[in-house]
């Protein structure tokens, strides 16, 4: 069972950033990702439609033997991760924006969020909200646009700064000191947002946190594994493969899957 792949899922490419962050810290452990690209964005789909996808995705990783599953999607988790964690046997690790550290650590009371619409009307990040950051002005924005120029490779378009610029101004405005992403493919937009935020913006992701508990849940469960030789990182999207292949620096085990 040790020896089993960890199955990591996303609408897309962006949870890429959550699988390098398991990868540095628990390189003995196999992989299998899948991006269900064809599927991206799921923030503007309803929860009905986000647990179904969510589910397929789940039986296929389940159906290569995976021990442990991370929705490496806040949207997915935010709507779905309820349900599989009621109507599958092996241990989910979902991802929560990181609201909590942010509302913690503001010293001008002013935190930004920048996530789906999925994500922010779920009941779960109303639930963290109202509970850890209800003393501080949180600006919350829909990422409209974002997820599908990521999808197609178009970080660094014109289309995304000029999207960036309107949804940062309000914050900026606010005078925010914490910028919470909320979704797994923003990290890949740290370097423009760097740029276009004052320097005493710190960004939030929560990539390092999530593989954190990932190995408190293999280590309680007993399912670290301990075996050196022969581990495996397999890629499968039902999108184009060169996209991703671009986010895992060319990575060699990328493949198209109809799943
Ligand atoms: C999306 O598919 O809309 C974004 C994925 C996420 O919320 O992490």
């Amino acid at each position: 069972m040790k020896q089993q792949p960890i199955g990591i899922f996303d609408s897309g490419v962006g949870g890429t950033s959550i699988w390098k962050a398991i990868n540095k810290l628990l390189p003995n452990e196999n992989t299998i990702y899948l991006a269900d690209s064809i599927n991206a964005p799921y923030g503007p789909k309803g929860e009905e439609v986000i647990t179904k996808l969510s589910i397929k995705n789940t039986e296929y990783l389940l159906s290569q033997g995976c021990k442990l599953i991370v929705v490496a999607c806040n949207t997915a988790t935010t709507n779905a991760i309820k349900y599989l964690r009621a109507n599958y046997k092996i241990p989910f690790i979902g991802i929560e924006p990181a609201i909590k550290p942010a509302a913690l650590r503001t010293k001008t009371n002013a935190v930004g969020i920048l996530a789906t619409k999925g994500t922010l009307s779920s009941a779960l990040f109303s639930k963290t909200s109202d509970e850890f950051a209800s003393h501080v002005k949180v600006i919350e924005q829909v990422g409209e646009g974002l997820v599908e120029l990521i999808e197609e490779g178009a970080l660094n378009s014109n289309q995304m700064k000029v999207l960036l610029e309107s949804y940062l101004k309000p914050m900026i405005k606010a005078d925010i000191d914490y910028l919470v992403l909320g979704c797994t493919h923003y990290p890949y937009l740290m370097p423009i947002l760097s740029k276009m935020l004052p320097k005493t913006v710190n960004i939030i992701d929560s990539g390092e946190a999530v593989a954190r508990q990932t190995k408190a849940v293999l280590l309680q469960n007993n399912l670290i594994n301990t075996a050196t030789v022969g581990v495996t990182s397999q890629f499968y999207t039902n999108g184009n493969p060169e996209v991703l292949r671009g986010l895992l620096n060319g990575e060699p085990y990328v493949k198209f899957l109809d799943f």
